[in-house]
């Protein structure tokens, strides 16, 4: 057995497998599907002060290489996520990192600030780059903007990394990775969903109720191990910053490809919709592939694409 363990931000993960925000439920749902000891850690879905519908229907639908959601942060609001979900956290078997949205910086403020102080939540993540509400994006396209945020929140998140979720719906996402690590990010996302938009062809009107949503899964995989890689070799490992690579990851391949782009954990969350117990091949299959290597430690692999 290899050791696939790593350390996110001070935050050990018994392997790198995340599941990503918005995927997999509030806290444990996913728990009849598979033992949750065998993944590194779940991310809640994005959380914000006010509970809120989201989008009407449709707002999930299928691309042929993956998929377009506009759910638009669907979700309790942080009191009755506390009051009424978390508790479903006490005694998790791996790690919860919680996942913060807003409209504002004081929106952001009092979610992030209520996650700091929750026992159960071992990580604050930030989502500035959700493509799917009408402002999601208002923090997560200029660094200036993200600066201005993170000046708010760091202070308040004394107790917990802070993560930043990255868009890669921009030009530059290696300048946004140095903004939010420049105010104070301990770990990077990379990254959320691609903005994207789907026609019928009879009708002639927008498959999504909201015309445009965000794209995931399979097709976008090759684009994120880029970005990764750009992030990493730009920022991250200079500055000691791991990044969650996140983007279409099906099989142990895929993770192993994020590994070497630079990330020291994967998340998961289009496969999971295909087969919710997919996590559990990919820890395996990276468990051999690290042997196979002639490696003790996942960690060893870490950004070791050869140029
Ligand atoms: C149905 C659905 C809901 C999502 N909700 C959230 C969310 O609440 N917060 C967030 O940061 N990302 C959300 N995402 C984005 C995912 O966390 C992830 O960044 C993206 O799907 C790319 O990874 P994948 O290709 O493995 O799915 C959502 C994605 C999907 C498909």
């Amino acid at each position: 057995m290899s050791e696939l363990s790593v350390n996110l931000a001070g935050v050990t993960l018994a392997n790198p497998i995340v599941l990503a925000a918005g995927t997999c439920g509030y806290v444990n749902e996913i728990a009849d599907a598979f033992a949750l000891g065998r993944i590194g850690a779940i991310t809640t879905k994005s959380i914000t002060k006010e509970s809120r519908e989201g989008n009407p229907p449709w707002r999930i639908i299928d691309s042929p290489a993956g998929m377009l959601n506009a759910i638009g942060l669907a979700n309790v609001g942080v009191d009755r996520f506390i009051a009424e979900k978390l508790p479903a956290a006490r005694g998790l078997p791996c790690k919860l990192i919680g996942s913060v949205a807003g409209h504002s910086i004081d929106q952001y403020l009092s979610v992030a600030a209520a996650f700091d102080r929750a026992a159960e939540i071992a990580a604050v993540e930030l989502n500035v780059s959700c493509p799917n509400t009408s402002d999601g994006l208002q923090f997560g396209e200029h660094p200036q903007a993200l600066r201005a945020l993170l000046a708010e929140i760091k202070p308040a998140v004394r107790a917990k990394p802070l993560l930043v979720k990255l868009s890669p719906n921009v030009g530059d996402i290696v300048a946004m990775a140095r903004a939010a690590v420049d105010g104070g990010a301990q770990a990077l996302v990379v990254a959320n969903t691609f903005s994207a938009m789907a026609i019928d062809v009879e009708s002639r009107g927008f498959r999504l109720s909201r015309g445009r949503g965000g794209l995931s899964g399979p097709g976008i995989h090759p684009i994120v191990v880029r970005m990764v890689h750009d992030v990493w070799r730009g920022v991250a490992r200079d500055a000691g910053v791991p990044i969650i690579g996140l983007g279409g990851v099906c099989n142990w391949r895929d993770a192993a490809e994020f590994i070497l782009a630079g990330a020291t954990a994967v998340g998961m969350g289009t496969a999971l919709f295909i087969d919710p117990r997919a996590p559990l091949r990919v820890v395996d299959g990276l468990d051999a592939w690290v042997a196979r290597q002639g490696c003790r430690c996942i960690t060893e692999l870490i950004g070791a694409a050869k140029a």
